[in-house]
């Protein structure tokens, strides 16, 4: 059997309007009318895999969950179209996790996320779901932390590869990255973690230099439209991002992490998976929402 991606995290539905520019802390604005779109950081990521994988059946599996209500059907409507492995999906007594988006006129985005089923969401459903060495665990922060935590330290016993997304930022500690192989991160991220392991750099590169040291991994630090900085054991990368029309970034960093998870596996090496993933990641912003079919 060809080696999986396991996307553990998770799975949202969007609830995405536009604004004119985002409110200041007691303002109450008009956006456009909503729409509801799937989302949430980890079925983002195992959509754009399996879109990768050009939607080879069950090469990515979905582990996450979501509630028994309205709602948990169109947020996985689209895994499910596209070919994702949602056997080890669960739903519990808890609401579907929703995500309040306010879109400006620039494409940026404001969310607010309520996680719900996400913090339901267990280690076990992966040994259930038989992650095996030279698998990948492609795991973010939206979910059930400690979960999370233990997921990384059981890919780590059966010698699958750890690819961790701190996505959003978080108060975390240094235990945290003990288990990873691959951190990916944004500046905002990275300067949170700088400040959390007391690395004192001024720039968001200097810390992913340190970051990759401290801790023995390999740091990419994804640069929105300036593309991408990467650093491996004893080399470096930057490469610069397609220009494009932007409409939406929401979820391009989620596109850049699946299609990047999903080349290492086909065989790609770091650079043509970098490249591929900020391809893909570039696209994501000249359309509306989080899940580009
Ligand atoms: O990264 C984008 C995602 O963040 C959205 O789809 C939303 O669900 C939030 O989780």
């Amino acid at each position: 059997m060809k080696n999986r991606l396991f996307v553990f995290g998770s799975i949202n539905l969007d609830l995405v309007t536009r604004v004119a520019r985002h409110p200041q802390p007691g303002e109450t604005l008009h956006g456009s009318n909503y729409i509801m779109l799937a989302g949430g950081k980890g079925a983002n990521q195992a959509l754009a895999a399996a879109l990768a994988f050009d939607q080879e059946p069950s090469r990515t599996l979905m582990i996450g969950a979501v509630g028994n209500d309205a709602f948990g059907t169109p947020a996985l409507a689209n895994l499910k179209k596209f070919g994702v492995d949602l056997s080890n999906t669960i739903e519990v007594g808890a609401g579907t996790g929703i995500a309040l988006i306010a879109i400006d006129k620039h494409g940026e985005n404001a969310i607010i996320v309520c996680p719900g089923a996400n913090d339901h969401i267990y280690a076990d459903q992966i040994k259930k779901a038989g992650l095996a060495k030279g698998d990948i665990l492609l795991t973010q922060q939206e979910g059930n932390l400690e979960e999370i935590w233990k997921a990384h330290s059981f890919a780590r016993q059966q010698g699958a590869t750890v690819i961790h997304n701190a996505a959003p930022a978080l108060e975390t500690t240094t235990d945290t990255y003990k288990n990873i192989d691959v951190l990916i991160i944004n500046e905002i991220e990275t300067r949170e973690i700088g400040r959390l392991t007391g690395i004192a750099e001024s720039s968001a590169e200097d810390i992913a230099r340190d970051l990759a040291d401290m801790f023995g991994l390999v740091v990419i630090l994804t640069l929105g439209s300036q593309g991408v900085f990467g650093v491996f054991r004893k080399t470096e990368l930057k490469l610069a991002a397609p220009t494009v029309e932007v409409v939406d970034t929401t979820g391009a960093g989620d596109t850049f992490c699946g299609v990047f998870a999903a080349s290492l596996l086909m065989g790609k090496d770091y650079p043509d998976a970098l490249q591929a993933g900020l391809n893909a990641a570039s696209l994501a912003c000249t359309r509306l929402g989080a899940q580009q079919t």
